[in-house]
C-alpha cells in the first residue's frame, strides 16, 4: 500500500483544476454548503488546497474541524485559507498528516462523534475494498443521524456520454499515476460501501451529463 504523493500540486492544483473543468468542481464541492452549516464538528478527508474548508468555515462560524490529509503541502496550503477567514476560525482548525488508509479517527469522551465526513475528489483515490474498511472505521465515531457530504467522477449508466466519461476518468487516472503515483485504474463503488454499512442518500445532484455527482449521506441510527 504505497501513499500517493500530491505535495507538488498544492500549488498549481487549483489553476490545473480551472484549466480542465473550469468552475465545475468548485459548483460540485459548493453545492450542498447549506446542509453544513449548522453542523457541529467535521472531519475533512483530502481536502487538498483547503477551498472547501475555507467555505465552510465562512458559513459556519462554530465548527470544529479535523483535516486528515497525506501531503504536508496541501495541508499548509489548506492551514493558509483558513487563515484568510480569521486567526479564529483558522485556530478551529486541526491538521492530520497520515495517510486515512491508517488513521484512527479520535474518539473523545462525552462527545457524540463527528456529526460531518466531507470527502470531494477523494474517494477516487481509494479502492472499493479501502472504503469498506474506512466507512467501517469511521461509522463508531460519527453522531447519530451524521452526515456524509461525497463529490466525485461517476460513468454514466447509458448514453453517448458513458465512453466520453470513461476517457476522461481514465486520462485523470493517467495523468495522477504519473504526476502522484496514485495506483488506481477505475472508480470505486463508495455507494455499495456505505449502504452496507447503514449509510443512506438523502441527495444527489449531477453535473455534465452525469460526470460529476454530489451527494449528502446520512447515517442511519442502529436499529434497537
Ligand atoms: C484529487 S485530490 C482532491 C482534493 C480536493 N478534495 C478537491 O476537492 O479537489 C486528493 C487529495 O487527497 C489526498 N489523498 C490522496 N490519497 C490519500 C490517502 N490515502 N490518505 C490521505 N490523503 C490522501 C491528496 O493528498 C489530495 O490532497
Amino acid at each position: 500500500m504505497s501513499t500517493p504523493n500530491f505535495d507538488r500540486l498544492a500549488k498549481p492544483y487549483r489553476w490545473l483544476e480551472y484549466a480542465s473543468f473550469g468552475l465545475m468542481l468548485e459548483r460540485c464541492r459548493f453545492y450542498f454548503l447549506s446542509a453544513c452549516a449548522t453542523t457541529r464538528r467535521a472531519l475533512i478527508l483530502g481536502d487538498g488546497d483547503g477551498r472547501f474548508a475555507q467555505r465552510l468555515l465562512q458559513a459556519n462560524p462554530s465548527i470544529e474541524v479535523d483535516a486528515v490529509d497525506a501531503s504536508a503541502q496541501m495541508l499548509q496550503a489548506l492551514r493558509q485559507r483558513a487563515l484568510t477567514v480569521s486567526t479564529a476560525a483558522a485556530q478551529r482548525v486541526h491538521t492530520i498528516h497520515a495517510d486515512i488508509r491508517a488513521f484512527p479517527p479520535e474518539q473523545r469522551d462525552n462527545d457524540p462523534g463527528y456529526d460531518l465526513v466531507v470527502s470531494h475528489f477523494f474517494l477516487d483515490c481509494l479502492t472499493s475494498n479501502e472504503i469498506d474498511a474506512l466507512a467501517d472505521r469511521l461509522r463508531d465515531c460519527l453522531a447519530p443521524n451524521a452526515l456524509w457530504l461525497i463529490s466525485d467522477f461517476a460513468i454514466p449508466q447509458r448514453g453517448w456520454l458513458r465512453p466520453v466519461a470513461q476517457l476522461v476518468v481514465r486520462s485523470l487516472y493517467f495523468a495522477f499515476d504519473c504526476l502522484t503515483q496514485l495506483r488506481m485504474k477505475k472508480l470505486p463503488d463508495y455507494a455499495g460501501a456505505l449502504e452496507q454499512r447503514g449509510f443512506f442518500r438523502v441527495q444527489q445532484k449531477t453535473f455534465l451529463g452525469g460526470l460529476l455527482t454530489t451527494e449528502l449521506w446520512r447515517k442511519q441510527p442502529r436499529k434497537p
